[in-house]
């Protein structure tokens, strides 16, 4: 089935508002000639998400955000939440992203919790999942994010499975400039699939699973040409217009 491809930027803790307006003017000017042809987002810290979508006001390059908590209001200090991420013009958002998982102490029941918080607001969940190096080199892999995606998705109806986009970002690869080979890449994402197919038959071909970990506009094309690779989850080659450019045209290869 032929699935759209999908590069989303994940900024990550980088970029002030004015930084933030400079770079999706550029992004925005780059990327919109491509988006017949390829989905784009961007996902800056929650501080930008009023200028960006100010700058990004009638354009098909979509906003998201990085991280959400699951209640819709409430006392939880320092949190947002999905109707708030919708008001402030949000179409994605990131749930269990890698870095939450390690640093900020997301689990699997969290990372549910946030995917169902972030449908029934109506945004378009990304779900991250991915091993750290210990469990590849132990060769659980195919365990780690296959227990990552069940968990996740457990309970959602196949329309809510095929509303949201899944992203396999191998920690180890994750800023440190190693990539999984495009064959690394596939496995993973078939067996993604293959669990999607289990979980969802009628949705689990729309579904959209991203490769994340060090995307350059180098190795972009050769990841995306990969039959279940469906396009990227970009960190730092996000940061500039430039290569985060070529990288879309790497998806539309
Ligand atoms: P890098 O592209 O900087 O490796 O980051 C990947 C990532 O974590 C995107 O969410």
């Amino acid at each position: 089935m032929a699935r759209k491809k999908f590069v989303c930027g994940n900024w990550k803790m980088h970029r002030t508002g004015a930084e933030a307006r400079a770079l999706v003017r550029e992004v925005r000017a780059a990327a919109e000639p491509f988006c017949d042809r390829v989905d784009v987002a961007i996902a800056p810290p929650f501080t930008a998400l009023g200028v960006a979508a100010e700058e990004l006001a009638g354009s098909r390059v979509g906003l998201g955000a990085q991280n959400l908590h699951w209640e819709s209001q409430g006392a939880f200090t320092g949190e947002i939440s999905a109707p708030m991420l919708v008001d402030a013009g949000c179409r994605y958002v990131l749930c269990g992203h890698s870095e939450r998982r390690q640093f900020f102490g997301d689990t699997d029941e969290w990372v549910q919790r946030k995917t169902r918080a972030a449908l029934a607001a109506g945004l378009h969940p990304i779900v991250c999942v991915g091993e750290t190096l210990p469990e590849r080199e132990s060769g659980r892999t195919l365990e780690v994010v296959g227990r990552q995606v069940r968990a996740a998705l457990s309970g959602l109806t196949p329309q809510q499975v095929g509303s949201l986009t899944v992203a396999y970002e191998p920690v180890w690869a994750i800023g440190t400039g190693k990539t999984a080979s495009s064959a690394q890449a596939q496995e993973v994402h078939a067996a993604l699939r293959a669990i999607l197919r289990e979980l969802a038959p009628s949705a689990a071909d729309a579904v959209r699973i991203l490769y994340g970990g060090s995307v350059k506009p180098d190795n972009a094309a050769e990841l995306m040409s990969q039959p279940d690779v469906d396009g990227a989850l970009v960190g730092g080659a996000s940061l500039k217009a430039a290569d985060f450019t070529g990288i879309i045209q790497g998806a539309n290869r």
